[in-house]
């Protein structure tokens, strides 16, 4: 949710952290600050709102060649300056940036002031910069490691000392934390879209590991001080998949992206010859995946939203009984793990906390989890037995697309690769495999379609309140299309499985209130249709996602054609249209579309 930031090296370093933040703004963008070690000790600025105002509140001469970094979503108090990091010890010698909770704040704070320490936020971690502080200890390691001792909850940090101003100390538990290797300098973040502009060597520390950090190098360690010798990897993000591109928004640049990010997705896996898909990182022999009674599909938001589509694409194509459900609610419930069951954890960031601690609970009793995930690295995708990479690229916009495109041609693929090894028949293969390869061309032709989309626009951003109603395969894109139109445009909307409308919802439906039908071309269209009348004969507003063969010019309704696949895949083209219509919503009701408010990219706390 947070973004962490560092640099040691022979230039000014105030530049790089200004410019890592703004990376990592789509992370959190409440309240931002830095601290930088020059000459004459620590100048820490920080700012409410985004890293602009932070850089306009810079001192001119700012020339320490080391600093921290961060930009803030809040979690422990508001959206204040005195709650910004980087925090520090009474002093100020000691500055900390943090990402994560820490469980036991309350306590600490309290110990602390019971100690004589006057606390200047309401945050957990300013008891971590005045717990380093008073470690008795001779080195920057030893004073953290000491204060790590006294915490529990989850942290990525880093810390500054002004009586070791040569280095950066930095831990992880729980929270992602990198270390970048360039040529005499070396940065610190939490997530590779600040390192890419200057290095693609990269450490991703492990949980529970510490690394010192200086101009020269870095040394990591576990916390009994033992080195652990990690060696840099080298990560394939370019600068430029960072950037806007001449697009108005990431959100547009990530939509109009899906065609490529699907053809990526889809290359190299589906194997004509024995009409299946080829998905070498599940580690799964055929053996094993035969004996899986039950799927269970686990993620949060739109990723739990996919997780639905993909476990009808398991239970149609494989005939295995399959279910998603949130990984926030699967975590807190006590969960019976089964051994013939295969989890499958679904991310885009590879990071969210929720979906992080129900990996942890299916490994702790004994299941087999794998994951689909878009972050190379992430700590889902080192987490799981094996999985699926997406393959969609670096999302920056909080909403959601392409990434979610990709796991929905994932579950595919999983799904005929499960089919193909229980009763899914040869022809039955190649139809999905012909389906999919269909795929990336037929969202083109959605996106190159959507200027039509202006008057049904209109009466979506003029409306308070939206239905997104589907029937069976159908739901997940209208959950999916009503989640997307609620969290960018602020637009209420709410999905409902067509079937139940009848009984209850029907109520609200009056002429203000505009309804989103999916409609496809399938077995259920006449029941689909039936459903659309009742909603106009109340006067509702209707919107219609349906596909060419289907007639409903006698209902008078705002129709969205999408190209025709194969009734298993509609769900994929479906939803495209959604995101859409949601983005020009938002335009056009002039909201941050990249980041609207209370959201963060990466949910990495509960
Ligand atoms: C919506 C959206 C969120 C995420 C959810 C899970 O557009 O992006 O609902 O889908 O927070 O995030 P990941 O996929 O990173 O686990």
């Amino acid at each position: 949710m947070c973004g962490i930031v560092g640099y040691v090296g022979r230039k000014a370093a105030a530049p790089s952290l200004i410019e890592g933040l703004t990376r990592l703004e789509y992370r959190g963008y409440d309240s931002a600050g830095v601290a930088v070690l020059g000459p004459k000790g620590t100048t820490r600025v920080r700012t409410v709102g985004r890293v602009r105002a932070l850089e306009a509140a810079l001192p001119k001469r700012l020339s320490g060649r080391i600093g921290i970094g961060h930009t803030r979503w809040a979690t422990h108090g508001p959206a204040e300056e005195r709650n910004a990091h980087p925090h520090s010890s009474a002093d100020g010698r000691i500055s900390v940036v943090h990402n994560g909770i820490i469980d036991n704040a309350a306590n600490l704070r309290s110990a602390l002031e019971a100690e004589g320490v006057r606390l200047s936020s309401d945050t957990d971690t300013e008891a971590v910069a005045h717990l380093i502080a008073r470690a008795e200890a001779e080195t920057l390691e030893d004073a953290v490691l000491d204060a790590l001792g006294r915490l529990s909850g989850t942290y990525a940090l880093a810390v500054l000392d002004e009586r070791h101003p040569d280095r950066i100390v930095v831990a992880r538990s729980g929270s992602p934390l990198i270390v970048g290797v360039g040529e005499k300098e070396m940065f610190v973040a939490s997530d590779v879209a600040a390192l890419v502009q200057h290095t693609n060597r990269v450490v991703h520390l492990d949980d529970g590991e510490l690394a010192t950090v200086t101009a020269d190098g870095f040394v990591t360690f576990d916390r009994d001080s033992n080195e652990t010798g990690r060696v840099p990897v080298e990560i394939s993000v370019a600068a430029e998949d960072l950037e806007l591109s001449g697009h108005e928004h990431y959100m547009l640049k990530e939509l109009c992206e899906q065609p490529e990010a699907a053809a990526t997705c889809l290359r190299g896996r589906l194997d004509e010859r024995f009409a299946t898909a080829r998905l070498d990182g599940l580690a799964l022999d055929a053996r094993e995946l035969r004996s899986f009674r039950r799927v269970k599909i686990l993620g949060c938001g739109s990723a739990y939203y996919v997780g639905q589509v993909g476990a009808q694409l398991i239970e149609d194509l494989a005939r295995i009984p399959a279910d998603a459900e949130a990984a926030s609610e699967f975590r807190y419930r006590r969960p019976i793990i089964e051994s013939d069951t295969l989890y499958v954890v679904v991310s885009q960031s590879g990071e969210t906390a929720d979906t992080a601690f129900a990996v942890n609970e299916i490994k702790r009793k004994g299941g087999r989890v794998i994951g689909l995930v878009n972050v190379v690295g992430s700590s889902i995708a080192r987490e799981v037995d094996g999985g699926v990479y997406l393959h969609a690229g670096p999302e920056i916009a909080v909403a959601s697309t392409k990434a979610l495109t990709n796991m929905a041609l994932s579950f595919a693929m999983l799904a005929l690769h499960l089919g193909r090894l229980h009763d899914l028949s040869f022809a039955d293969g190649k139809r999905i495999i012909a389906g999919l390869e269909r795929i990336p061309a037929q969202i083109q032709d959605i996106i190159d379609a959507s200027d039509g989309f202006a008057p049904i626009v209109g009466k979506l951003a003029q409306s308070t309140s939206a239905f997104y109603i589907g029937r069976v395969r159908g739901f997940p894109v209208a959950r999916e299309g009503a989640q997307k139109l609620k969290e960018i445009s602020y637009v209420h909307a709410e999905a409902y499985q067509t079937s139940e409308l009848k009984h209850g919802p029907l109520a609200l439906i009056n002429p203000d209130m505009p309804t989103v039908a999916i409609v496809p071309d399938d077995e259920l269209t006449q029941r689909n249709i039936a459903a659309c009348e009742q909603v106009l004969a109340r006067k509702g507003p209707l919107v219609a996602i349906t596909h060419p063969g289907v007639d409903l010019a006698h209902l008078g309704v705002d129709t969205v054609v999408v190209p025709k696949n194969e009734p298993e895949l509609d769900p994929i083209l479906l939803t495209i249209p959604t995101q859409i219509l949601a983005y020009r919503a938002a335009v056009a009701l002039g909201h941050d579309v990249d980041k609207p408010r209370n959201l963060a990219k990466s949910v990495t706390v509960e």
